[in-house]
Order: structure tokens, then sequence, then C-alpha cells
């Protein structure tokens, strides 16, 4: 091998480099979370341990499950406050007080159910056979949490928990969702887990209660992301006001916000993590792979510390082309290039006439 070929080896060598902390935008600079959206929702029954776990296995670095209450006071993982979109309980029961509302049927009777796939989810996943029994009942948040531990526990990973305290986010409900991620042991600011809600004030309340159990679980406020005579902001539509970054700054580990806000840009980004607050987005939902490639690394390149798609596995590959399309920041590559001049430098001095002629 000559010495430029030398030197050209090793320039190669520092673009192929797992040096992706330093290229991402994100607050960290490491690569920006891939959070499961109800799991792997565009492809099985949302919010189902089968859906957790395709995600997990695509890659994802987190799983959110949203989180509501029954009638008799039990944490189950639901989006809706009807069981009626993702569930066969019309089948199964006449309606009460006019609907189906989550609030008027008891854990047991809510066992009986089955989630049923919805939009471009499927009943099954080519090639993907969910380890659990009864991989499609609806969840309660502690056989949630139940099972991304022993998962972990089995597989020696760090798959995080983002649980979401859906409207009403009462007082009881926040402090069950604490009290279940300190029992299980989701207590760390390290863990990529986090606790989000759409109303701002709870959100507030879940970080104090946090700080009262010792707990660090950054907790982050969704809405849409604004621009307020105070300043960027998100907006809170259960509270109808916004909640400006600089009010978050110190209190909360970051903001949730819709992709489609037209105040989500580059500047608002920038500003939060100038306040030390991460920025996530949701929802990221197209199931072409061509089209979504195109937002993720639009979305990427702005510097968002985490994705919520229905899609992981597109999430997953987009962050990993980005990353290899990234520039190595300097400081990495510095000593190779080095090296590489310094044996080009040698060659011209030192080498034989055969090699530096070859
Ligand atoms: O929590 C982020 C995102 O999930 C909020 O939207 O309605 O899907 O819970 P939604
Ligand atoms: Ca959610």
């Amino acid at each position: 091998m000559t010495a430029k070929t030398l030197m050209l080896a090793a320039f190669a060598a520092t673009t192929a480099l797992p040096a992706l902390a330093a290229s991402f935008n994100t607050l960290t600079g490491d690569a920006p979370l891939v959070i499961a959206h109800r799991g792997a929702s565009g492809y099985l029954p949302e919010h189902t341990l089968a859906a957790y776990e395709l995600a997990i296995q695509m890659g994802a670095d987190i799983v959110e499950p949203d989180v509501g209450t029954t009638a008799d006071g039990q944490l189950v993982v639901m989006h809706d406050d009807s069981l009626a979109r993702t569930t066969n309980v019309e089948e199964l029961f006449a309606p009460r007080n006019g609907g189906y509302a989550l609030a008027d049927f008891t854990l047991a009777e809510i066992k009986t159910l089955t989630v049923e796939p919805y939009a471009t989810a499927s009943e099954t996943y080519p090639g993907f056979v969910p380890s659990m029994a009864d991989p499609y009942r609806v969840p309660t948040f502690n056989e949630f949490l139940d099972w991304v531990s022993d998962y972990n526990d089995a597989n020696g990973t760090t798959i995080g928990v983002y649980p979401e305290s859906k409207p009403p986010s009462t007082p009881a409900q926040n402090a069950g969702i604490v009290a279940a991620m300190n029992f299980h042991g989701f207590t760390g600011a390290d863990q990529n887990s986090y606790i989000q809600t759409f109303d701002h004030l709870a959100a507030f309340e879940i970080a104090e209660l946090e700080g009262l159990l010792g707990m660090e679980v950054p907790v982050a406020a969704l809405g849409y992301a604004t621009e307020t005579a105070d300043g960027y902001a998100v907006y809170d539509y259960i509270n109808g006001s916004a909640t400006t970054l600089e009010a978050m700054e110190g209190r909360l580990g970051g903001v949730g916000v819709s992709l489609g806000s037209p105040g989500l840009t580059s500047e608002f980004v920038a500003a939060a993590h100038a306040l030390g607050l991460e920025v996530h987005a949701w929802t990221f939902n197209t199931m072409d792979p061509e089209a979504a490639r195109a937002q993720y690394l639009e979305y990427i390149a702005m510097g968002l510390d985490g994705i919520f798609s229905n899609y992981p596995d597109l999430a997953v590959a987009a962050v990993r082309e980005y990353a290899d399309m990234a520039p190595v920041p300097l400081p990495a590559a510095l000593p190779v290039l080095l090296a590489g001049l310094g044996a080009l430098g040698a060659g011209r001095s030192a080498a034989p006439a055969s090699v530096r002629a070859a």
C-alpha cells in the first residue's frame, strides 16, 4: 500500500467510524431516541404487548403507553377515553351512559376484550410471533411495566418507557403512574424514560411529586410549538394557555410537540436546547418508506431529541442513515488523519524508491 493509499484509507476509516455521538444536533449530541408510539402501532394492534415487543425487535429505544383509569380506579394502557375504536367491546357489552367510556367499565370487564387492528395495522406481522400467551388484551400499566422490566432483565437491554397521563390527568392518575414507575425501578434520569402529559399544570405536579420520592424521570409537556411575546412556548390545550420554555427550564425535562406545529423550527429546537430542554415530536405516521425517509431526515437534521413513530423500523433506519451521512467531527477524525499525513510524509522522505513509485 502506498503512503497516499494509506492516507486515503485512514480518511475512509474516519468516515466509517461509529463516531455518531457528536454528529447529531440533539441536546446531548447522541442519536435521537426512537419512541414506538403506542408500540409498533402501524403494524399491530396498538397498546398491546405484541405491538411493544415488535417495536423493540425493530430497534426502538422507548415504548410509549397512554394511560387511562377504569371505573374501579385501575390504570390501563389505552389512548382513547372510549373502548369502542380499538376493542370488540360493542360485540360483548351494551352501551353505558350512551357509549363505551373507559371510565364506565371495570378492569375485570375490560380484560375480557380483544384489542383489534386499526388503520394500517393487522393482526399479524410477517415473521413475528409474539412471545406472550395472550398478546392482544388491554394491559394494565403495571403489566406493561412488568413486561418491559422483564424484557430488559432477560436481554440486558435498557428499553425505556414513556407513559402519557391521558386527560383528565387527575392527581390520582398522575400519582399512580409515578408510583408504578417507582415500584418497577424506572426512577432515573438516564434510563431512556420519560413521563408526559398535555396538562402542563399536571406536568409540573408530576415533577414535584417525583422530587418528593427522589425520582428523576424527565417530564415532558405536550402541545404545539409556538412563539409568544414572552418567547418560545408550547400551547397547553387542556388549560388553554401557552407555557414558555423559560418557565419549564429546570423543572421539566423537555417538550413533546406536534409535527403539525408551525412553530416547530430549528430555532425553536435550539432555544429549547439552550435551556436544557429536549424536544420530542409526534407523530411520524408515514408508511411509505421513501416518503418517511425524507421526513425523518429533515427532522433529525433539525435536532429533534426524540421521534414518536408508528413505524419504528423506518425511524430506526433513518437515524442510522443520518449517522452514516453526518460529517465526522474533527476531534474524532484528527488522530487518524494525522497518522495518514505522517505516513505520507514518511513515504516521501524515507520510503524506498520501489515503494514511492508504486
Ligand atoms: O404523546 C405523544 C403523542 O402520543 C400525543 O398524541 O394523541 O397519540 O397520545 P396521542
Ligand atoms: Ca400519547
